[in-house]
């Protein structure tokens, strides 16, 4: 089979706005044009920060842009930003949260600062909600940032139709230097795709830039995100040298894979995936209606093994829960027979019904200190 043939018959689509199918890694670093993480990247990594993060070691985290630059320009006392960000277009799932448990990792380990951006304009835009089923989810959204842990003193949230004030000089700067040609050829837009669509990626390019003009001379950026925001930077890396700027690098994760079936949880399916605000007996049932590798009987199993690789709870629980050596130890146990799906259950149910309900009751507490992670109060 010749490449342009396979490119064609790619089972998998990956866009801002859509994951679907099983997606191949590997192939997604070739189309995107990305780097995959090497280990001598790691080794760089874990020579500042000590023992490696586990999304790392598990290369959870597989892909980037000039993270081998920005580490460079660590060592020569040049410290970076990090910026992130969140779609508020329902509730927070895991899956969501595993960019978000990198970043706070880093920002510990860095000591950097952090803006956190709320894309409301975006999910108005692209979605079917009104502008008041967002502001409730933007609330709720943000409790669940606050409660992964970040440095209050170094986190900054911007709510985009909020704080827009602080980002409409530099959009226009952006947006005046994107032509629809190439906005159309990164992003699939049409002629019948809304114009606010159109006109919204300069605002999530934003971002990238402010750290430099808050500090008044260029700074460093880094984006740690799932792969699909991917497009947005690719355009901001072109743009960002034109007007005075560093290009943003980035550092790219998988996505975390639905409980029922392949592909990545979801929050317009529900029972694909685990809800910060899911109640115990909940999240214990999407667990046991989870798909696993096992067989369908216990003496296959016992007989032919199950197949992690496949395996939504083998997952959950390599990149959530379990250490590096338990992990392959549940791998191997696993393949040879000697370890039932029911097991596995059970496991990530305590593990996940244990982690939700400290995650709530942070969420509860954050809800008193909202203000002091918001950019500015003025409005
Ligand atoms: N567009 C993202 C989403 O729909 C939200 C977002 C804005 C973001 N800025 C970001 C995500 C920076 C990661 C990094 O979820």
């Amino acid at each position: 089979m010749n490449e342009s043939f396979k490119e064609n018959f790619d089972d998998f689509e990956v866009t801002p706005w859509k994951v679907e199918g099983s997606v191949d890694y590997a192939r997604l670093i070739k189309k995107f044009g990305t780097q995959e993480i090497t280990n001598e990247i790691l080794e760089k990594i874990e020579s500042f920060t000590g023992e490696l993060h586990p999304l790392l070691k598990h290369k959870f985290f597989f892909s980037h842009r000039d993270l081998d630059w920005i580490l460079n320009k660590y060592d020569n006392n040049e410290k970076f930003y990090l910026y992130t960000g969140r779609g508020p277009s329902g509730m927070v799932h895991l899956g969501h949260l595993m960019p978000w448990f990198l970043t706070k990792h880093l920002q510990d380990k860095f000591d950097s600062n952090l803006l956190f951006q709320i894309t409301d304009d975006e999910k108005f835009l692209f979605g079917n909600q009104t502008l008041d089923e967002i502001k409730k989810n933007v609330y709720e959204n943000i409790l669940d940032i606050i409660a992964i842990g970040f440095k209050k003193s170094k986190t900054k949230i911007i709510i985009n139709s909020r704080h827009i004030k602080h980002l409409y000089s530099t959009s226009l700067e952006i947006a005046k230097r994107i032509t629809f040609s190439t906005a159309k050829s990164v992003f699939g837009f049409t002629n019948s795709t809304n114009i606010g669509m159109i006109g919204f990626p300069p605002l999530q390019a934003v971002p990238c830039f402010l750290p430099s003009i808050i500090e008044g001379k260029p700074t460093p950026v880094l984006i740690p995100a799932a792969i699909d925001q991917d497009p947005y930077w690719r355009l901001t890396r072109d743009i960002a040298e034109k007007i005075g700027f560093y290009k943003p690098a980035q550092i790219h994760s998988k996505f975390l894979p639905s409980l029922q079936t392949i592909g990545k949880m979801s929050s317009s399916s529900p029972e694909t995936a685990i809800f910060t605000t899911d109640e115990t007996k909940i999240v214990e049932e999407k667990i046991s209606n989870a798909f696993t590798g096992g067989q369908p009987t216990i003496s296959l199993q016992k007989k032919l093994g199950g197949n992690p690789s496949v395996c939504s709870v083998f997952s959950y629980l390599k990149y959530l829960f379990d250490t590096p050596a338990e992990s392959n130890e549940r791998e191997l146990k696993c393949r040879s027979g000697n370890l039932l799906c029911g097991e596995c259950k059970h496991d990530l149910s305590d593990d996940s019904t244990a982690f939700i309900s400290m995650f709530q009751k942070r969420r509860e507490k954050a809800k008193d200190i909202v203000s002091d992670f918001m950019y500015s109060e003025e409005s």
